[in-house]
């Protein structure tokens, strides 16, 4: 009885909910190579296709050149397919056309911001949905709590 209740006390809280902290088996680079110009996305929020085309376009990276080593590439696109969103749940990207797919287009990203201004998004703290750490203060850890957003004008989400 006491371990059952231990091991409940250990549960997170919303463990049933969205979970997009760091991955274990996560390659190094992950970090280094995709968390330096932005934080390093969950690869739960894509869907596996999409995280291929991103893989297959690194050197035309959004206007940007994120090419790596085919070896570093292969394994960053095999952990991010492994871990991808169920097309089911994330949705594809709506802008999968030609340019790299964008996580902060997928129905999921839009149902879960629904409530967010189109001031907030054009804030100049903010600058691109992608920035993801504009509003929640805990991203870069991969917690997305509601409790945790603060909004770039400096008002609490919650409030
Ligand atoms: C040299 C800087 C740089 C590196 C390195 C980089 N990115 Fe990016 N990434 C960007 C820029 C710039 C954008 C576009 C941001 C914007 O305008 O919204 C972006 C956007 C993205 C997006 C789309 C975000 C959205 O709007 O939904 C994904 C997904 C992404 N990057 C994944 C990765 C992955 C995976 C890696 C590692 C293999 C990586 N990035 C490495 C610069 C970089
Ligand atoms: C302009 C501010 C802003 C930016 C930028 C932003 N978000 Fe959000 N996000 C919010 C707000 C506000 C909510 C809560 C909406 C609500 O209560 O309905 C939210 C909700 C969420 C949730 C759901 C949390 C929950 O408890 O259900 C997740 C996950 C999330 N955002 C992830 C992201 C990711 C990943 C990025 C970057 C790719 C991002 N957000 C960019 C403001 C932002």
């Amino acid at each position: 009885m006491k371990k059952l209740l231990l091991f409940l006390a250990c549960l997170p809280l919303g463990a049933f909910a969205d979970d997009l902290r760091p991955l274990r088996d996560a390659p190094p680079a992950f970090q280094a190579e995709c968390g330096s110009c932005h934080i390093a996305f969950p690869p739960q929020l894509l869907a596996a296709d999409d995280w291929r085309q991103v893989m297959r376009t690194l050197d035309k990276h959004y206007g940007d050149n994120a090419g790596l080593d085919e070896k570093t590439r292969q394994a960053l696109e095999d952990f991010l397919v492994r871990h991808a969103g169920k097309a089911a749940k994330v949705g594809a990207s709506l802008t999968n056309m030609g340019t790299a797919p964008r996580l902060t287009q997928t129905a999921w990203f839009q149902r879960k911001h629904r409530e967010v201004s189109s001031a907030d998004w054009r804030h100049a703290k903010v600058k691109t949905p992608a920035n993801c750490a504009a509003c929640h203060t805990k991203a870069a850890e991969g917690s997305y709590r509601e409790r945790e957003i603060v909004m770039p004008d400096g008002r609490r989400w919650e409030d």
